[in-house]
């Protein structure tokens, strides 16, 4: 043991328990506990442990009294200009059918919060067929495709727990219809967990306890696994960034594509109107001219609740996730160098670990921290980086919680209140409460209708128009 480099490594720098039931382990696993050591950056590692485990006073990275909110385009029916929006959908438009956009959806989260066991995208939502998240993204990808004239590519980020199933389901459900050529899975990168003292925590004898680092740990992996070389060498240079928990969002949405292309920013991102000052969403804010988002954990209260003089929310432009990504800022930012690099948050969590025998612990409370990565602290490294406003009910109703807000039930009814608006912007007398949730359980297809211009055009040309009636599909 003492002749094996790697290990006195390990033990020089106080993390010798690692290695504690060594003279247990047989020699696979002694391999296999030796390369996800390995793996591990004992530098890295010190500074974080430095800096967000052990000094749990780091040093405040933002002077609120400097921060400002960040400027948004808005809306035409917030004040914004229909010409400027109606030539930012040409552009992406031209954008789309030239096979420069790619969706991206990053799928590598563990789902722990709505308690369901499998990938996440596989977590049927649709109200009536109950389609998953998946089959809902692909077939607005293949809806962007059909009116681009060319199928489109999607990259979809895993983690090592998710990566096999995920793709089993695709293959099972034969890529919902997609050019398998055009698919592309890749694992997302792992970080070490350790304990409150900042020791590494061993998940069994012979393996350590990682998880995944983070959606900031995107760009790295898109280039690690070669994703940015495909890009380019299909002409792909405008990635579409979306989250695997939101049926709603537009996958490729062409005006938010023609804005970011028009302002050559190299990382755009939406908004949406805060529902309520204490909203758990992160603020678009503006800090030493850089585009900026500050989670609503971060943010003091006094400040999320802060109003204008026309009583609106002063850090009311709510992150949802949703950003376009420049080929080249990805890689610029996956190689770090100095003063590039994304910075990691702690996160406390319930670590699964083993005991000092080598029995599994299944604690009760946050027993140590993960470290994380978050897509959005590229933007301030991004040059003319730009936020657009979005309507929630037509981009933004994710499935988080297993009850409640955020949850399965809110956002099908989301889902149909925008069914319900699309049915009534052609004429038909539908029924719904005073939210706009309708009685009937109804469903509508990303292929026959994906936005309400896509809708209206497909059903004006139905020769004989369907009777609104529970259980009605249209596809
Ligand atoms: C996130 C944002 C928040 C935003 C909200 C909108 C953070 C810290 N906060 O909150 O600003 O307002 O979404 O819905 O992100 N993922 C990976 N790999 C990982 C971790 C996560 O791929 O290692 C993916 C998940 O699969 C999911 C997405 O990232 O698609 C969001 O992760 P989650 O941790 O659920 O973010 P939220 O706390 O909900």
């Amino acid at each position: 043991m003492e002749n094996e480099p790697l290990i006195a490594a390990f033990q020089a720098v106080g993390q010798g328990q690692v290695f504690a039931h060594w003279a247990t382990l047989s020699g696979t696993e002694r391999a296999g506990l030796l390369a996800q050591a390995a793996e591990i950056d004992l530098t890295e590692l010190a500074r974080l442990n430095d800096t967000l485990v052990v000094r749990t006073s780091a040093p405040a990275v933002v002077d609120w009294s400097k921060l400002a909110p960040a400027p948004c385009v808005p809306l035409p029916a917030a004040g914004g200009e229909a010409g400027t929006w109606a030539e930012a959908e040409a552009l992406g438009m031209a954008a789309l059918r030239q096979g420069r956009v790619a969706a991206f959806t990053v799928a590598g989260g563990q789902g722990t919060r709505l308690g369901f066991p499998g990938p996440k995208g596989t977590f049927p939502v649709s109200p009536l067929k109950q389609k998953t998240l998946f089959q809902i993204f692909a077939e607005k990808i293949k809806a962007a495709g059909l009116r681009a004239g060319r199928p489109l590519h999607w990259f979809i980020m895993t983690s090592h727990a998710n990566h096999e199933e995920t793709e089993h389901f695709f293959v099972t459900n034969k890529y919902f219809g997609l050019d398998v050529s055009r698919v592309h899975f890749f694992r997302q990168g792992r970080m070490p967990a350790v304990d409150f003292n900042g020791k590494l925590l061993l998940e069994t004898p012979a393996t350590l306890a990682l998880s995944p680092d983070g959606h900031g740990g995107s760009l790295r992996a898109l280039h690690r696994s070669g994703a940015l070389d495909l890009m380019q060498a299909e002409g792909i240079d405008t990635i579409s960034y979306f989250q695997v928990d939101n049926p709603l969002v537009r996958c490729l949405d062409a005006a938010f594509i023609g804005f970011h292309l028009r302002a050559r920013s190299e990382m755009s991102s939406k908004m949406v109107r805060k529902a309520y000052a204490e909203e758990k969403v992160g603020h678009f804010c503006q800090q030493a001219g850089q585009v900026v988002v500050i989670e609503y954990s971060d943010m003091p209260l006094a400040m999320q609740r802060e109003l204008e003089i026309d009583g609106t929310l002063r850090f009311g432009a709510g992150s949802i996730a949703i950003h376009l990504i420049d080929r080249e800022f990805a890689r610029r930012m996956a190689a770090g160098g100095p003063g590039v690099a994304l910075p990691f948050h702690r996160a406390e969590k319930k670590i699964a670990t083993i005991d000092a025998q080598g029995q599994p612990v299944q604690p009760s409370k946050a027993n140590g921290v993960k470290f994380e990565l978050f897509v959005f602290d590229a933007l301030p490294f991004a040059r003319n980086s730009i936020v657009i406003e979005t309507a929630r009910a037509d981009d933004f109703s994710p499935v988080k919680n297993a009850e409640g807000l955020d949850s399965p039930q809110s956002s099908r009814a989301d889902q149909l209140r925008q069914y319900a608006r699309w049915l009534q912007s052609v004429g038909v007398v539908m029924a719904t409460d005073p939210t706009g949730l309708p009685q009937l359980s109804i469903e509508i297809s990303p292929l026959f209708g994906d936005d309400a211009t896509s809708f209206a055009e497909r059903w004006r040309a139905l020769p004989v128009k369907p009777a609104i009636v529970d259980g009605l599909y249209l596809a």
